[in-house]
């Protein structure tokens, strides 16, 4: 389905491709995952994460932080449920208007346009299974929540003080409710 979706160009940005697989590295966590709960459909949850960056492959990578409004705007009349996901992604807590505000690299009329879109989202389990597969998923593999932290830190400047109260909480809690609702350490699920 994702394909479906993609400019017919895409494979001419390499980041696309980086992309690409990541899209499918979330998908197969979402798949896990949701096997092993009685609440969530893995086909659906795999669909989820596969779709969750379609809008990164409509954009130059400059405006890459734009692309979870852009992918909700790509999907909202056919699949309003997919498109849910892509705008809330980057978003564990919807309220955080600093952080939102700071993935949007001080973009206001951007942030301003994502939290409207937010107020219209409900926060349900399989947004909260994509946010969290995305964090803990790399290019092809995965890695802690802690560890993903530590890179953007690394990457972005970002310190970890600031990011722990809007961003670091809320990521915990979900991974505690997804190991209520598994019965498992997600962490041993997906490295196995
Ligand atoms: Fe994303």
């Amino acid at each position: 389905m994702l394909e479906k979706f993609l400019p017919q160009n895409w494979r001419a940005n390499p980041r696309n491709e980086r992309t690409f697989d990541h899209s499918h590295t979330v998908a197969r966590a979402a798949k896990v995952i949701a096997a092993q709960t009685s609440v969530l459909d893995p086909e659906l949850a795999y669909l989820y994460g596969l779709m969750h960056d379609v809008g990164k492959f409509h954009l130059p990578p400059r405006e890459s932080y734009k692309h979870p409004r852009v992918g909700y705007e790509l999907l909202k009349s056919p699949h309003s449920d997919i498109a849910a996901i892509c705008i809330s992604h980057p978003f564990p807590d919807f309220d955080a208007r600093h952080h939102i505000l700071q993935y949007c690299k001080n973009d206001e009329v951007e942030a301003a346009e994502v939290q409207k879109i937010l107020q219209t989202v409900e926060e349900n389990t399989y947004v909260e299974l994509i946010q969290f597969c995305d964090k803990v998923s790399t290019i092809d593999g995965y890695i802690s929540i802690e560890e993903k932290l530590k890179w953007y830190n690394e990457t972005y400047g970002i310190s970890l003080q600031e990011l722990n109260a809007e961003y670091i909480k809320p990521l915990l809690h979900i991974k505690k409710k997804l190991e209520k609702l598994t019965n498992r350490d997600v962490y041993e699920l997906l490295l196995k």
